[in-house]
């Protein structure tokens, strides 16, 4: 697997070149700040555990992961973050425009690379991919500030923003691998679930995690006024008072309120219950596996589950 994933920052590298100097600076900086790297990995690992090993595979998750990139480049700019990998973030070093224009290359450079494959299925999945996250960020634009809004709601924003992209890298290992038409579902089922598991994990860092481990400034959620499930139960279960402090914290976007608002989350079992929730999708994930022959990439997968819920970066 650290061979695989050597191959995949080369095709990274030698992709991510361009003659105009503030792309070369402002690409390689957020590149090489690393990242978990997790959705290259669902497609490295999907398609060698359905026995497909050819070069394709390292373009497609290289191609992954500038989408990813490319989305994180612009929701910064959106969320106005300062911290990003442990890095102040390109938009806090070279301006909103950069970030935004650079994450233009990005994104299209990644189109470019999804079409060398030639393959017009995987071209369908990324343009089906790339078009929903597009959607979740709008919608979740438009529910920002809504203490009001349904759990279901919420629930789409981040199978849209988050689980969709996990959807397509793991279906595109199938493709890959020219699988059936119910292992390919089975795991972008899969994809979805651990994505929905994982936003609503980092959902929870944002209120229970270190700035130091996550490399990101905890409490971005609360200044943008963003309703996320740890909030809605908090509201759910808390005292008037409680409720009325959440309320108008997400109404006003109160930051300088996140040390009462994190004590609320945590003694209402709202950390506790959104914990659960992502470790319910993370057992659906898990089930999904059950298509796969036996073999380490399967067990690497089931893995992946376990660190998704558990992890504190
Ligand atoms: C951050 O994704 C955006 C979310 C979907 C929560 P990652 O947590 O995968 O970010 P990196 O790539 O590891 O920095
Ligand atoms: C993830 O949402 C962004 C996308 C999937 C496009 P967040 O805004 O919650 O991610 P972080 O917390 O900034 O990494
Ligand atoms: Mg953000
Ligand atoms: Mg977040």
């Amino acid at each position: 697997m650290t061979a695989d994933m050597n191959e995949v920052d080369a095709v990274i590298q030698r992709r991510l070149a361009s003659d105009v100097v503030l792309i070369n600076q402002i690409a390689h900086y957020i590149i090489s700040a690393g990242g978990k790297r997790i959705r290259p990995v669902l497609v490295l690992l999907f398609s060698k555990a359905l026995g497909f090993v050819g070069p394709e595979r390292f373009e497609l998750a290289a191609t992954v992961e500038f989408i990813h990139t490319a989305t994180l480049l612009h929701d910064d700019v959106v969320d106005e973050s300062a911290l990003r990998r442990g890095r102040e973030t390109a938009n806090a070093l070279f301006g909103n425009a950069a970030s935004v224009l650079v994450g233009d290359f990005v994104y299209s450079r990644a189109f470019q690379m999804m079409v060398s494959v030639n393959r017009l299925r995987v071209l369908e999945v990324l343009a089906d991919a790339t078009n929903v996250i597009a959607e979740g960020e709008v919608l979740q634009l438009m529910n920002m500030h809504n203490p009001d809004l349904a759990v279901e709601d919420y629930l789409r924003v981040i199978r849209f923003k988050t689980a969709k992209l996990f959807e397509a890298s793991a279906r595109l290992g199938a493709v890959l691998a020219e699988a059936s038409a119910e292992v390919e579902e089975a795991c972008a089922d899969y994809g979805r679930s651990l994505g929905t598991a994982f936003q609503l994990v980092d959902d929870l860092l944002d209120y229970e995690g270190s700035t130091t481990q996550l490399g990101k400034n905890v409490g971005d959620d609360l200044r943008e006024g963003k309703p996320t499930l740890p909030l809605l139960v908090a509201m759910e279960r808390g005292g008037a008072q409680e409720r009325e402090l959440i309320r108008h914290a997400i109404e006003h976007g109160e930051v300088e309120r996140l040390a009462e608002v994190v004590q609320i989350v945590r003694h209402t079992g709202a950390i506790g219950a959104t914990r659960d929730a992502a470790r319910a999708e993370a057992d659906k994930a898990r089930a999904c596996l059950r298509v796969l022959p036996e073999s380490p990439c399967r067990e690497a997968l089931l893995e992946l589950c376990v660190r998704s819920v558990d992890r504190s970066s």
